[in-house]
């Protein structure tokens, strides 16, 4: 099978890694791919990933079989329908079933409608109406940009003049066209986890737990990033809210295959959850993968990723067969001195062999590219992903942070803390 994956993070180097792994992969594409998908596919640079039209051409091209689709701006954009309406077999939803992660008022009214737990909240087209409402509710409250805004369209404000500066914002114009609609929420708390699912003819089949590190610094601190670290799965997560995650997930699945809905979603659902004192409640729906959490998920898949993909977008949930290793992984995230804010490109870096020749040690490449002397250097914000897999949770955090020592590029950041407190239980939360 020719298989084509579209995007450019360590989340799209951790799909081509796992799809080149199996014996059913023909030539593997990434589109644009990165440092690290060059190691197992063949990049293509120049095809814009939210352009339909080009991307069919390409498809038809080179004989692709399959078209994974790693972020979500091209499947909000459509590129899923463009695709399959031209014959191709695709992993990700179409526009529609892309509108559960592209709109929150959407996301929110399908959540209410089907009956999922999820926090009290108000949409507003105007500010007046918007800050009446959180005025209403009082602070802490939650605003969000309701369109994509790069992980960025969501401020958790302490006080209501925060809150009311959010909203202003957002109408400001300073999310563009994600901000002229907003959702004002009620403030939950408690630790957050994400499950992810794939999610074909309204059957969700569960993958396991992981927990971001969206902060940039050590505590929880500093302002927030795409994420800094992850760990799958979730020690602190108990049986019943892990069955009551798993029942949102289902009654998500089963919602997009029904009136009024009626999404045909095929590819992943990511929920985000809190671990609220009334039980899960979902914070918020993407329609992909999460990055990082791919790169701690994917290690731990056992079953073959091509053959999973296969089944679920060609809409057969009798193909589907999860199997999962036993072990615990956890990925720690290299950014570059400046990040989230501005950083210099172009450092050269050194160590990834000896990184990777600690037990159990993947190093996915997030934000890199190869010089005019063919040297590694950095490209992004966030640079390498340092995994790592282990019989206890412990030694997958020992491996890790072994591993990230080994690896050097001026100006190198990491968060030491990752898996800090899901070690030291739940109470830390508290
Ligand atoms: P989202 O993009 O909706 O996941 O929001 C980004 C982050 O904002 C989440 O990971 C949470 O940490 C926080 N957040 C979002 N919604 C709420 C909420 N209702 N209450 C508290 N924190 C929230
Ligand atoms: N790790 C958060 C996300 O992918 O949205």
């Amino acid at each position: 099978m020719n298989i084509a994956v579209l995007g450019s993070g360590g989340r799209e180097h951790a799909l081509a890694w796992s799809l080149a792994k199996s014996p059913k992969c023909g030539r593997l594409y990434a589109i644009p791919g990165n440092g690290g998908t060059a190691q197992v596919a063949e990049n293509v640079a120049n095809l814009d990933i939210c352009n339909g039209e080009a991307l069919c051409g390409f498809v038809r091209y080179h004989d692709i079989d399959l078209v994974v689709i790693g972020p979500e701006a091209p499947l909000v954009a459509g590129v899923a329908d463009a695709l399959r309406s031209a014959g191709a077999l695709v992993f990700g939803p179409g526009a529609q079933g892309a509108q559960l992660e592209g709109s929150k008022t959407f996301s929110k009214r399908f959540m209410e409608r089907v009956g999922i737990p999820t926090a009290e909240y108000g949409t507003f087209d105007n500010a007046e109406e918007a800050k009446a409402y959180a005025r209403r509710m009082g602070a802490p409250v939650v605003v969000k940009a309701d369109g994509l805004a790069a992980g960025k369209g969501v401020i958790v404000a302490d006080n209501l003049d925060d809150a009311l500066e959010a909203i202003d914002e957002c109408f400001s114009g300073h999310f563009g066209d994600a901000g002229s609609r907003v959702v004002v929420e009620e403030c939950l708390t408690g630790p957050e986890c994400s499950l992810l699912a794939f999610v074909t003819a309204g059957k969700a089949f569960c993958m396991t737990t992981a927990q971001d590190h969206k902060r940039a610094y050590d505590g929880d601190l500093g302002p927030n990033t795409g994420g800094m670290g992850v760990y799958s799965p979730v020690p602190i997560v108990e049986p019943e809210e892990l069955s009551a995650m798993q029942r949102a997930m289902q009654q998500a699945a089963a919602a997009t295959a029904e009136a009024p809905f009626e999404h045909d979603y095929r590819g992943v659902l990511y929920g985000g959850f809190m671990l609220t004192p009334q039980g899960p409640k979902v914070l918020e729906f993407n329609a992909r993968f999460g990055d990082p959490e791919t790169q701690v998920i994917l290690p731990r898949l056992k079953s073959d990723l091509v053959d999973v993909m296969v089944a679920v977008a060609a809409g057969k949930p009798e193909d589907v067969h999860l199997e999962w290793r036993d072990e615990w992984a956890v990925a720690v995230v290299l950014a570059s001195e400046g990040y989230p804010g501005p950083y210099e490109k172009g450092k050269v870096i050194l160590g990834i062999d000896e990184a990777e020749a600690v037990d159990d040690v993947i190093v996915f490449h997030a934000g890199t590219a190869l010089n005019q002397d063919e040297e590694l250097v950095t490209a992004g914000g966030r640079v390498l992903n340092v995994v790592a897999l282990g019989k206890s949770f412990e030694e997958a955090r020992g491996r890790c942070y072994d591993a990230v020592e080994r690896i050097n590029f001026e100006g190198k950041r990491f968060r030491t803390d990752i898996g800090a407190k899901a070690a030291a239980g739940r109470s830390s939360w508290e």
